[in-house]
């Protein structure tokens, strides 16, 4: 396993509990939330302060340990039932990042193979398995990075939006691994980082955490990306994602479709940084990709205090899908698609 160099441990088990780093609070404060219940890591995950797909997906595996770890089942079937009932519920904390999805069903699949086992050993398997996702991201992340990396030249600037940084996943990032390898190459890129409203993730998260590892970023308001842009000043759009179709078209943070169709007018390329676990073949396009509606007050309140008046109607879509037609490459641990390539990748 390659060490890592990112700072950030936002997801860690640790003397038997989930220790999280509570994105909320980022970046003025550093608190870590000790997590023992699938109750508590469901709000967790429901109240962002763990976030950002491969987190989300590496939280609720050990939020399914923590669901099961006290069951009193004594035969198989009766752990199975507790395990699905348990799965089904941490589902129901977000919807759109497919992550959630395929961590839960990977552990019980796991759990499936050892059918015959006792019981104590499968919940062994269920806290194992969860702590083989976690270990397996930094390594995706990193393999995501060098992928990028071919696609880059030092002197670049690139533009980011949202948080698909170290602090959404185990290390690196995915769409920001190729900025930490350039950076231990001795590479300059400038990075732009939209501050993506209306919850800030570029601002508090992204921006906060290239300035710790001493990466050159800046941070732009979302309805300044067009002139950026238009100023020569990007050279290659990078991107997270919360779940890619078949088809291509990709889910990640509202904002990131206009960011594509302002990257398409200019002629810069628009990659996705996507591991495999967030590749979801059986949603067949994006318009078949649910998108978190989150409440008003991110948009009324979202700064902190009242920004808008009282009884407004608001539209708060967490998330967007990019048609695949406004994306150059995306790119997995395993090698870099063009989007109609996707449904054939390396598995
Ligand atoms: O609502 P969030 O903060 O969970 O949304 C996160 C994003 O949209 C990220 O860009 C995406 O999960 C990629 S994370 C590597």
């Amino acid at each position: 396993m390659t060490t890592t160099s990112t700072p950030f441990a936002p997801v860690k088990w640790q003397d038997d509990a989930l220790v999280l780093l509570d994105q909320t609070r980022l970046p003025v404060e550093t608190i870590y939330l000790t997590l023992t219940t699938s109750e508590e890591v469901w709000a967790a995950i429901r109240h962002l302060q763990v976030r950002g797909a491969p987190a989300i997906g590496m939280a609720a595996a050990y939020g399914l340990y923590l669901g099961v770890r006290s069951s009193d089942a004594n035969d198989f079937e009766a752990f199975w039932h507790h395990l699905s009932e348990q799965a089904d519920y941490l589902g129901t904390s977000r919807p759109t990042a497919v992550n959630l999805f395929w961590a839960l069903d990977r552990i019980k699949a796991r759990v499936q193979r050892e059918a015959g086992k006792p019981v104590a050993e499968l919940k062994a398997a269920v806290l194992d398995e969860a702590l083989s996702i976690q270990r397996e991201d930094a390594e995706v992340c990193r393999r995501i990075g060098e992928h990028l990396l071919t696609l880059l030249k030092d002197g670049m600037g690139i533009l980011t939006h949202c948080n698909p940084g170290a602090l959404a996943t185990a290390a690196y990032g995915t769409a920001t691994a190729p900025l930490y390898l350039a950076k231990e190459r001795g590479w300059n890129l400038k990075v732009y980082a939209d501050e993506t409203r209306p919850v800030l993730q570029g601002a508090r998260l992204t921006a906060y955490e290239l300035q710790q590892a001493g990466i050159d970023v800046t941070l732009i308001c979302d309805n300044m990306a067009a002139m950026v842009m238009a100023q020569g000043k990007v050279q290659a759009v990078i991107v997270g994602t919360d779940r890619v179709a078949a088809n291509g078209d990709v889910a990640n943070k509202i904002g990131t479709y206009g960011v594509a169709v302002l990257a398409h007018a200019h002629g810069i390329p628009f990659y996705v940084a996507a591991p495999l676990s967030s590749v979801d073949l059986d949603t067949p396009t994006g318009a078949d990709i649910p998108i978190e509606e989150r409440p008003a007050e991110e948009i009324t309140h979202g700064l902190g205090k009242q920004v808008a008046p009282d009884g407004i109607k608001v539209y708060n879509p967490a998330f967007d899908v990019t048609p695949a037609r406004y994306i150059t490459a995306i790119v997995t641990e395993n090698g870099i698609y063009k989007p109609d390539e996707i449904r054939n990748c390396k598995r």
